[in-house]
């Protein structure tokens, strides 16, 4: 991670596999020109993409322009150092002229490919001895998600990969661990005890994580259809969300430490039968609706989509994570697309209080502190609480107190990218994810794909701009609970 007075990355070749996709001239590329705006990498820093298209140096310059400001003084020089060879990734002639482009410097290849070609063009780097570190030069491989689409082919990958080089040399991204308010978790925790000192079952009655989209499947229909909200947000996104909760405190910001934590965490979820999976998992899928002032078709309609077909847009489940600090605490996820609001948050609702002293005013029970961590948009943390009404008699009445990232400091625009770019040229694996965390995450899903798939049961209908199923809130409600309203 990004430490106070971060260093310049040693000079490298970042080596873009699938370089005129999406994911480069989005993310890449605005974060790379963010990194040298910081000084975080100067001169000695180069692309080199490679793709089929027909293209040269600078045509892929002006592919690649697409997302950032023409004039910006910094993407001037950054463009200079682009440049461009055309190749098949199945083909070995490919390989030999990178092998000559590269020389011997530090090098990292980034897979932006679809996941097909992982394998592949990595088993051709190794032939081709462009992956050996043999001259005092660092060779990494980074790799985007999806990391296989269940437990049999992630461990498949990973075995493929370890059998070329070593788990140093691979950096598996999960684009969450970019973003700041996911990193600031660590540091609310561990850097306050007064927030650290209540987060455990003695004083929490639930989790929440949630991670709600107002975006449809739009042209993704193809992948997304032979995914499902399951494979696409939880054992990766809503995992790592999980993790950051449900860690232990580890003896160092060291990437060793901290994975080893987070592995714990995956480790002990609770493992789904089949019939926890009738019981507490939910799937969902929208049909038509407003989401906003916007009229959506139902997934069903959208392009390269298989309307007979019973893929998921939604998911809420019900888990437990068999540690000492969360024994008897039910964390409840939930993701979809097409949904009402955008919002990604983890909330932490605290045991209720015995009450005794408010029964005189005919209440029951009053409403629940909740710490709400919102990891975007508006990100920031709020602490609903009570305080007593003014006048004579004692009355209770809920009040936030809110914190605001943007009040504060200047967010600029971060892709997220950033930190993991520059943290992959400095060799800390802090945000990565290790082989066994990739495995021990599928492992815990694998089960409910299995009993998705073997059953006959289907999605529950949502509605586009709602807040998902009925079967999710029922979920909650049987427990006597509800979700966290998404426009909180
Ligand atoms: C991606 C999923 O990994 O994450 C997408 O494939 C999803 O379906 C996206 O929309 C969400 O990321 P973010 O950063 O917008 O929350």
């Amino acid at each position: 991670m990004i430490a106070a007075g971060p260093k310049r990355a040693p000079a490298v070749t970042l080596v873009i596999f699938g370089v005129t996709g999406d994911l480069t001239r989005r993310l890449l590329v605005p974060a790379l020109l963010n990194l040298r705006r910081e000084g975080l990498i100067g001169g000695g820093f180069n692309i080199l993409g490679i793709g089929k298209q027909d293209l040269d140096d600078e045509a892929l310059r002006s592919v690649l322009a697409q997302f950032v400001d023409a004039g910006d003084p910094g993407w001037k020089k950054l463009r200079q150092r682009i440049a461009y060879l055309k190749g098949d990734f199945g083909d070995d002639a490919t390989y030999r002229a990178l092998g000559e482009r590269l020389g011997s410097g530090n090098a990292a290849f980034y897979l932006a490919t679809p996941p097909a070609y992982f394998g592949e063009i990595a088993c051709r780097l190794k032939a081709h001895r462009l992956l050996d570190e043999d001259h005092g030069h660092f060779r990494r491989l980074l790799i985007e998600k999806p990391f296989g689409h269940d437990l049999q082919s992630a461990r498949a990958l990973n075995q493929t990969l370890l059998k070329l080089v070593g788990e140093p040399q691979i950096y598996r991204i999960d684009h969450y661990l970019g973003k700041e308010t996911v990193r600031n978790i660590m540091v609310a925790r561990f850097a306050n005890p007064m927030i650290e000192a209540v987060w455990n079952s003695h004083y929490v009655d639930h989790v929440q994580i949630t991670a709600a989209e107002t975006v449809g499947v739009g042209r993704r229909g193809k992948f997304y259809d032979a995914t499902g909200a399951l494979r696409d947000m939880v054992p990766n996104h809503l995992f790592q969300l999980l993790a950051m909760v449900g860690m232990e405190p580890p003896n160092s910001f060291a990437a060793s430490a901290v994975r080893a934590e987070k592995t714990k965490v995956v480790d002990a979820i609770r493992t789904f039968s089949p019939g926890d999976v009738r019981k507490n998992v939910v799937r969902g899928r929208y049909r038509a609706g407003r989401v906003g002032n916007e009229q959506r078709i139902a997934y069903s309609d959208e392009p390269d989509v298989d309307p007979a077909g019973r893929t998921e847009t939604y998911v809420a489940m019900k888990l437990w994570l068999d540690t000492w600090r969360w024994s008897g605490v039910p964390f409840y996820l939930r993701t979809g697309k097409a949904m009402a609001r955008r919002d990604t948050e983890i909330v932490l609702q605290f045991r209720p209080v015995p009450c005794a002293l408010f029964h005189h005013d005919g209440m029951t029970s009053l409403p629940p502190n909740r710490l709400v961590i919102q990891i975007q948009p508006d990100e920031g943390i709020n602490f609903d609480f009570l305080v007593k009404l003014p006048g004579p008699a004692i009355e209770t009445a809920p009040v936030s107190m809110d914190f605001r990232y943007g009040d504060h400091f200047e967010l600029g625009k971060l892709t997220g990218y950033e930190t993991l770019l520059y943290d992959m040229m400095t060799g800390d694996q802090t945000l990565f994810q290790r082989a066994d965390a990739i495995e021990s995450a599928w492992a815990a899903v694998q089960p409910i794909l299995d009993a998705w798939s073997s059953g006959r049961g289907r999605p529950q209908n949502y509605k586009a701009g709602s807040d998902g199923p009925e079967a999710a809130d029922e979920l909650l409600a049987r427990d006597g609970r509800a979700w966290h309203s998404l426009y909180a």
